[in-house]
């Protein structure tokens, strides 16, 4: 897809819209682009980041159509989403240089075997002059790899961002800003790439606060021409504020942990407490991310298997002490046959989350009238938890 921006800057990416997958995790609903941007200077033609490998060909053809000759590439990002295609535009332009920090040129030879005499390794906020137009380049390391950095084009007030305020959004013209419909797919990005890097994000943002910033550009997904409604969301979403919201992950072999996620999200809807339950078995995991981007409380419904909880329970425990979300309160409730160690397993796993184990509800069997009581407790506590934290 070729769309001209604004006079001499170019899109040339690509549209992955039937990308189902991505790092062999991540369900992608929508797709996602691999944008690529090019910025023609007086002096030099600068390509910002390629595409992913699979769509180098589309690259390569965009560029020749537009004919315009690429004398450097910036490489924000040594994932291969954006790296994968620079030895073929280094194939077709010859004299090309790559200009990125130390850190990414390592990872840029040791993942493509791009050889060091094409690099130019430049420094955090240095400018490069292209003739009337001037790159200023911002290091903003672990988002979400520890060599990211991003690109300021002065003159025009654009923000290159790379995965920042990116979204698997496939779309065959990234230019066509689709407004607060980017929400979603933003909050799904952030949650499955971003959030574990939620403090370190703070100090990125700030530093881009310092620039005026006219549009956002990043290397996924649309363009942001109202940049303040994605940095307001990253603002939101990275701060320490948690809504009245309980998550409920689950899965239930024979029916008796459904029966206690349905009793437990009724008792706690009838207190006016926004319920979500997750069916873990064959779900989308980014529908769990995007609940842990803000949800005050999760708790995690599972049966007892093999002495300990249903492995697909211990697949979502791994995910939530990976991505560590700002939960507050964490919860167990578990349906067991003849035994199993599954508190113990629960506490074990979630070391990176610093929230409040709330009482766990284990029963034996399918769900009786004294469990209820139980679980009764469980809801009054979670209320009152969330009253103390002033979110109701
Ligand atoms: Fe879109 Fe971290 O690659």
């Amino acid at each position: 897809m070729i769309r001209e921006i604004t006079k001499g800057i170019y899109s040339v990416g690509s549209n992955h819209r039937d990308r189902k997958v991505f790092d062999e995790l991540i369900p992608l609903p929508d797709g996602t682009t691999y944008n690529s941007y090019l910025i023609q200077g007086e002096k030099h033609n600068v390509l910002i980041d390629a595409v992913d490998p699979v769509k180098s060909e589309e690259l390569i053809r965009n560029l020749k159509k537009l004919n315009i000759p690429v004398h450097y590439i910036v490489s924000h990002h040594a994932e291969q989403d954006h790296s994968g295609a620079i030895p073929d535009v280094l194939k077709s332009f010859p004299n090309a240089k790559v200009l990125t920090n130390e850190k990414c040129k390592s990872f840029l030879m040791d993942l493509l075997f791009i050889p060091e005499e094409k690099f130019i390794v430049v420094k955090d906020r240095e400018k490069f002059d292209i003739g009337g137009r001037t790159l200023e380049f911002i290091f903003t390391p672990w988002v979400h790899w520890p060599e990211t950095m991003v690109t300021y084009l002065i003159e025009e007030k654009m923000l290159f961002s790379c995965d920042f305020f990116g979204s698997h959004y496939g779309t065959d013209d990234i230019t066509i800003d689709i407004g607060e419909g980017i929400f979603e797919p933003a909050k799904r990005y952030y949650a499955e790439i971003m959030m574990p890097f939620r403090s370190v994000i703070k100090n990125n943002i700030k530093k881009l606060r310092e620039y005026e910033i006219k549009m956002i550009l990043p290397s996924h997904g649309p363009i942001h021409k109202n940049p303040d409604f994605i940095i307001n969301a990253y603002e939101d979403w990275i701060s320490d504020n948690v809504k009245n919201k309980v998550i409920i992950p689950y899965v239930s072999m024979h029916g008796s942990v459904k029966n206690m996620v349905d009793y437990l999200s009724k008792k706690l809807d009838d207190m006016e407490i926004p319920v979500k339950t997750i069916n873990l078995s064959g779900g989308d995991i980014g529908e769990l991310a995007i609940e842990l981007v803000d949800a005050a409380t999760v708790i995690l419904a599972v049966p007892t298997m093999l002495v300990n909880i249903h492995p697909v329970g211990a697949f979502a425990l791994y995910l939530l002490n990976a991505l560590k979300p700002k939960t507050r309160f964490i919860g167990l409730i578990s349906s067991y046959g003849w035994g199993g160690n599954a508190v113990e397993f629960v506490k074990s796993q979630i070391p990176n989350l610093k929230a409040e184990l709330l009482q766990p509800v284990l029963i034996k069997g399918n769900l009786k009238d004294d469990d209820k009581k139980l679980i009764d407790a469980l809801a009054e506590n979670i209320l009152n938890k969330h009253r103390e934290i002033k979110i109701i």
